[in-house]
């Protein structure tokens, strides 16, 4: 299959506009880097563009690959975008063939019917958090500046994860940092929370929660990633229900894509590919075009660290004629 010998390039539009500062930009100064597209050209390839087609892309973000798959539509094609944090309509593409829908991509069926959109020619996911979102401290994503302690995704509904780690026991806590986090030192981390709760100084922060872990696991001496990395891996798919929110879009994707239409899923972590590649593989309106996933080469890992655990997985629609 054509799609497994694609391999990713480092030469992309992206690459050149990567965002890096300058040498000898001191780190004050720096600017952040822009969101880089992962696995554009194939993701892109992957989904065989029709110049008429209805596309859609369930996870907007800065619009990177938006904008190429614009690129490659004519002027009777058209693109519909979600994205569930309302920051992305300050982005939104200036395009007559684009719409911007601020939405989970877990109602995309009802989001469609709402735009009287039947059926459309293919679906694109990249999941997880954008580049801005990380740089935005006070998102409460990551644990590079101090910020409330909120990691959603929409910051206009739900519970942020302090209020999850204020208002559920040990045993919820820990199971959510082993299951969604794949730490083994999730039962101590719960307890060092807890702890602090009850002593009236509650994790609000994300440099206490980065410290609380740190301080629970006693990690010995040099990490490769921060003891804190998984844990707040944990509360964003928590906080975002993302496990959930994937089931549902990819529901909705292979109930709305019409016959030869392909579906493509950018995953950064286990437990989506896992989703992922067990619900392409039960599914019997599909067809999967990828045996196994396809991932960066060396060239697009260096220019971009985000794609270095992007896995690339896509599956076509099957004719009703052509279903077993
Ligand atoms: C990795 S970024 C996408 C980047 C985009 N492909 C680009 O090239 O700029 C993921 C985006 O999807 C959004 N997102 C994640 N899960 C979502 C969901 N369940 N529904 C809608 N948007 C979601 C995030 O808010 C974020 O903006």
């Amino acid at each position: 299959m054509a799609l497994l010998a694609m391999r990713p390039t480092g030469d992309s539009a992206f690459s050149r506009d990567s965002g890096a500062a300058a040498p000898g930009t001191p780190d004050a100064v720096r600017p952040p880097a822009p969101h880089v597209p992962v696995l554009a050209r194939d993701a892109l390839d992957a989904l065989a563009i029709r110049p008429d087609g209805l596309y859609v892309d369930a996870t907007f973000g800065a619009g990177g690959h938006a904008r190429l798959i614009l690129e490659r539509l004519g002027p009777a094609g058209r693109l519909v975008a979600f994205d569930a944090d309302p920051s992305a309509a300050s982005r939104a593409l200036d395009d007559p063939r684009f719409t911007l829908v601020h939405a989970n991509f877990r109602e995309l069926a009802a989001r469609l019917d709402a735009l009287r959109i039947a059926q459309v020619d293919g679906v694109l996911f990249d999941l997880g958090v954008s580049s801005m979102q990380l740089d935005e401290g006070e998102r409460g994503f990551s644990f590079r500046a101090g910020a409330p302690l909120d990691m959603r995704m929409d910051p206009t509904r739900g519970e942020s994860a302090a209020e999850f780690l204020a208002s559920r026991d040990e045993r919820e806590i820990a199971d959510v940092i082993y299951r969604y986090g794949e730490e083994r030192r999730s039962r101590r981390i719960a307890r060092a929370i807890v702890a602090l709760r009850e002593a009236g100084t509650p994790v609000r922060d994300t440099l206490d929660l980065a410290g609380v872990v740190a301080r629970a696991v006693r990690a010995p001496g040099h990490q490769r990633i921060h003891p804190a990395t998984r844990t707040f891996q944990a509360l964003r798919i928590a906080v975002n229900d993302e496990l959930g929110a994937l089931r549902d879009g990819l529901d909705g994707a292979l109930a709305r894509t019409a016959p030869h239409g392909r579906i493509a899923v950018i995953s950064f972590h286990s437990l989506e590919d896992r989703i992922v590649k067990q619900t392409f593989r039960e599914d019997a309106r599909i067809r999967v075009l990828t045996r196994k996933p396809i991932v960066a080469g060396d060239d697009e890992v260096a220019a971009n660290p985000r794609a270095r655990s992007a896995k690339l997985r896509v599956a076509e629609r099957v004719a009703p004629e052509d279903a077993a």
